[in-house]
């Protein structure tokens, strides 16, 4: 597999290989950028007068039924950590290609990978994007991170940061899931129990070096992402992430020591891609929380009713990953098929 190098010093001339049809290009200029994006502060008022939602569980359901994304502040997670992280992960990549040549692969039954997705042109040729990315597991058991040995041995500090940075984030993810459970009208463990007893948690670290033409790629391309709960730390000051609302692409401006949490569900999946940075070299942690391939994934039943018939038929989490896999390199469109 081909890999990009370390670009920041050298500035290299554009591949042709990467330029993009036409209609797949970022069209930079019709992007919105984000007026009033939803923000929600932690530590907002959580107590519930007896009327209904507490003003924060209003908040996190305005923002998944509006956009399906948010951005969090006073989390609580150290920003130092984050930065720490950040920074292994920007070092993993910038090794030299052999190191992350040792975890190359394109098989997604591999639990630690080094990828590079692409899309695929109208001769159904590939077109790789402008980023890389290292795939492996994260899971916290008894405060104990249980995939050291699994990660990559270099940088050195890598193994360590991860997994105090994976602690931090199990927290918040129950925290966020008993949120969304609440804004969904449902009891607060609803989403986390039935997602499952072994959920599956993947890590993707994502690298996308400064691109000299930012307009003929993309970082990552349109897609939803294929868990119940995505919680994302980016570098700090660059514009990149954009989510599609009401068929627009919007840039979202990212909020300093915030995390972005997209949702899944009534809730819809938000549809977000990258773009690159002509300069800068910018890093991303997504990090993901999903049910266990052999869970059946189905309409909430609490929230079915002969006024809110089902729209999905039940199906297992394992048909779901595969159709997606499917429809590698294009728009994917996988829901349709689970639409009663
Ligand atoms: C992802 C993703 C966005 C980013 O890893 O699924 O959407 O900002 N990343 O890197
Ligand atoms: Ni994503």
């Amino acid at each position: 597999m081909e890999m990009i190098g370390n670009t920041s010093t050298s500035p290299l001339s554009f591949p042709t290989h990467y330029i993009l049809p036409e209609d797949k290009r970022p069209h930079l200029s019709q992007v919105t950028p984000l007026v009033s994006l939803p923000v929600i502060d932690l530590n907002d008022v959580d107590l519930e007068d007896g009327q209904g939602p507490s003003p924060l569980v209003q908040k996190v359901s305005k923002a998944c039924e509006e956009y399906g994304f948010f951005q969090i502040i006073n989390h609580g997670v150290p920003q130092e950590l984050c930065d720490s992280m950040l920074n292994a992960v920007a070092n993993f990549f910038e090794l030299p290609d052999e190191e992350r040549a040792r975890f190359a692969t394109n098989d997604y039954t591999k639990r630690v990978r080094v990828t590079k997705y692409y899309l695929k042109d109208e001769h159904q040729q590939k077109i790789p994007l402008w980023s890389e990315t290292l795939v492996h597991p994260w899971d916290v058991i008894d405060n104990k991170f249980i995939f050291t040995h699994m990660l990559p041995e270099n940088p050195p500090q890598y193994r360590e940061v991860v997994a105090q940075y994976s602690k931090e984030i199990g927290a918040l993810m129950t925290q966020l899931l008993s949120l969304i459970s609440r804004a969904l009208g449902l009891q607060k463990d609803h989403l986390q129990k039935n997602i499952g007893e072994k959920p599956t948690k993947n890590a993707q670290a994502n690298y996308y070096p400064p691109c000299p033409e930012p307009e003929l790629t993309l970082g990552l391309a349109s897609h939803t992402d294929l868990c119940a709960l995505t919680i994302l730390r980016q570098t700090e000051g660059i514009i990149a992430l954009q989510v599609l609302k009401d068929d627009n692409w919007v840039s979202i401006d990212p909020v300093p020591n915030a995390f972005v949490v997209m949702s899944n569900g009534r809730f819809k999946s938000v549809h977000h891609r990258t773009v690159t940075n002509k300069n800068l070299r910018r890093v991303s942690m997504a990090m993901f929380y999903a049910p266990n391939p052999d869970t059946v994934i189905g309409p909430v039943e609490d929230l079915v009713d002969e006024e809110h018939p089902p729209i999905y038929r039940s199906y297992h989490y394992a048909e779901f990953l595969q159709e997606f896999r499917g429809q590698e390199g294009t728009r994917r469109r996988v829901t349709n098929l689970f639409e009663l």
